[in-house]
């Protein structure tokens, strides 16, 4: 039997509570006999910073380079919490961009999933939506303007800030060939995101995407200026299957993705590297709900499910497990954020509960 170690971060806000319940599927999924996982908790974030005077301390590194693959609550807090901590050392840019950089997870899988049992959550006119939407939206972590250059400074008087968007060749054909392997696999097409007639970065992503290609025949690439994009995903997302884009615009448009399912409560992902992934929802901590049992946890708990894919090979468990989270939803019952009227309110503990009910293994 296969035994994995599996480094946990809870977060900040309502991560520790949407973990939990990723841990109940875990458990659960081991009960199935066929797998073991260890478990380490770690500190992580804007709690870990006034707690160890680190949002990434030092053994929370270790317990990740130890570790076969990492989950990951979502970090952040209020603002008024955040202004406390020095600019460098706030979570995004003291842990989470350090801890993409660590594991080099460049491949950023965000699947915009929405099958008829959740349908009826969109904003989006039934239409629209037709027999639902499944995108993968592939977004490059790390590179582009987060991780390029930086200076502020002060010239003739006047304060300035320079922020550097650079990517070299082999840091585009390498999510290329993920994007790529990804459409081969499903549908043969592949949507590129770019803004080639303003930005050089994107000139050279789509020679790249060119050169790249031509070891994929069988896939049909569709250019798409990226501020177009954002209009085509909400008048006709079911025209897109696989994106991929660079890291900044692929921020924005996962977020836009959430937007189309009704909530970024509905959005796991996977940050995948060349020998460690980690998984997290795409949303933020919620600190205003922190603590009250309504947050959802579906996002940390697909997230599980992207895990036990890619980490593990676990396809047909990892499957049984997005069959169980739509089964809750099929069955009447949701969490605070998605509440169509007429739906049984649940917590969050409760809705962990039921996803175990419902994983046939
Ligand atoms: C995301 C988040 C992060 C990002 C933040 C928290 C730094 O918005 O994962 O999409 O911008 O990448
Ligand atoms: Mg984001």
């Amino acid at each position: 039997m296969n035994t994995y170690k599996v480094a946990l971060l809870e977060g900040d806000g309502i991560g520790p509570e949407i973990s939990s319940e990723a841990v109940k599927v875990l458990h659960r999924v081991a009960d199935s006999g066929r797998v073991k996982f260890e478990i380490t908790t770690a500190p992580f974030g804007g709690g870990a910073y006034f707690s160890h005077g680190n949002a990434f301390p030092d053994e929370t590194k270790a317990i990740c380079d130890n570790s076969d693959a990492i989950i990951k609550g979502p970090i952040g807090l209020s603002k008024a919490e955040s202004d406390k901590i020095p600019v460098e050392e706030q979570p995004e840019r003291g842990a989470l961009l350090p801890l993409r950089r660590r594991f080099d997870t460049y491949a950023n899988f965000r699947p915009v999933y929405l099958p008829r049992e959740i349908r009826s959550f969109s904003p989006l006119r039934a239409e629209v939506i037709g027999d639902g939407i499944d995108i993968i939206i592939i977004r490059e972590l790390v590179g582009g303007l987060y991780f390029g250059g930086k200076e502020r400074g002060q010239s003739d008087g006047k304060r300035y800030v320079k922020e550097t968007l650079e990517y070299d060749e082999e840091q585009i054909s390498r999510i290329m060939h993920i994007a790529f392997q990804e459409a081969q696999g499903r549908k043969g097409l592949l949507h590129n995101i770019h803004k080639s007639n303003v930005l050089m970065s994107s000139v050279l992503w789509n020679e790249v995407l060119e050169e790249v290609a031509v070891d994929y025949p069988t896939v049909r690439v569709e250019h798409v200026i990226v501020d177009a994009a954002a209009t085509a995903l909400v008048l006709n997302p079911t025209q897109f299957d696989v994106m991929v884009t660079e890291n900044m615009f692929g921020d924005i448009l996962s977020d836009l993705g959430g937007g189309i399912l009704g909530s970024l409560g509905l959005m796991p992902s996977a940050c995948v590297g060349p020998n460690k992934s980690y998984y997290e929802p795409s949303h933020g901590s919620a600190p205003d709900i922190a603590g009250k049992g309504i947050a959802n946890p579906y996002s940390m708990i697909g997230s599980v499910a992207l895990m036990l894919d890619k980490s593990f090979g676990m396809k047909a468990e990892s499957e049984a497990l997005w069959n169980a989270m739509q089964q809750v939803f099929a069955d009447g019952f949701t969490t605070a954020d998605l509440s169509r009227g007429g739906d049984q309110l649940i917590s969050t503990a409760e809705f962990g509960d039921k996803v175990v009910e419902a994983l046939h293994l």
